[in-house]
């Protein structure tokens, strides 16, 4: 995998003077059946959450509210998506390394991803995911 699997994926959006309404739906508008939603919210300012890689979860995240960066390596090169709005989210295959830093006030992020928490699917060391990214 390297960043050009990675997909920034615009989302359907019905403006509504009432509000606005979007979605995704299981391999529609994500390549993926979902296993799994958790969120990210009451970020400190200057906090960074991730700081890993996962050997075969797949994932895709939405700023649902404010902004905040996502920064992936493949383990070559390096690039930055800033999320900041609802109906535009970022796929992220497995074996990239994921930061998200940058937080805005009030930013929550939605994550959803193909697998079940499972601590054995991360790897937290830098090094053993550039080794892996080599063989
Ligand atoms: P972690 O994935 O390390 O957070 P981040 O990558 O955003 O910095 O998760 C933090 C803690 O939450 C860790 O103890 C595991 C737990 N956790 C779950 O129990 N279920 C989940 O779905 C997630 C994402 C984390």
């Amino acid at each position: 995998m390297t960043l050009d699997d990675v997909k920034l994926i615009q989302l359907p959006k019905f403006l509504d003077e009432r509000g606005n309404l979007s979605f995704f739906e299981n391999e529609n508008q994500i390549p993926f059946s979902i296993k799994r939603s958790y969120w990210i919210y009451d970020v400190p300012g200057g906090e960074m959450r991730g700081g890993h890689a996962y050997k075969s979860l797949q994932e895709f995240i939405v700023a649902l509210s404010g902004s905040f960066d996502v920064v992936l390596d493949d383990g070559r090169d390096r690039k930055t998506f800033s999320l900041n709005r609802s109906y535009y989210g970022l796929y992220i295959p497995r074996l990239i390394w994921r930061q998200l830093e940058n937080f805005s006030t009030n930013a929550l992020a939605l994550i959803v991803s193909d697998q079940v928490y499972s601590a054995e699917d991360y790897i937290y060391d830098y090094e053993e995911f550039s080794k892996r990214k080599e063989g």
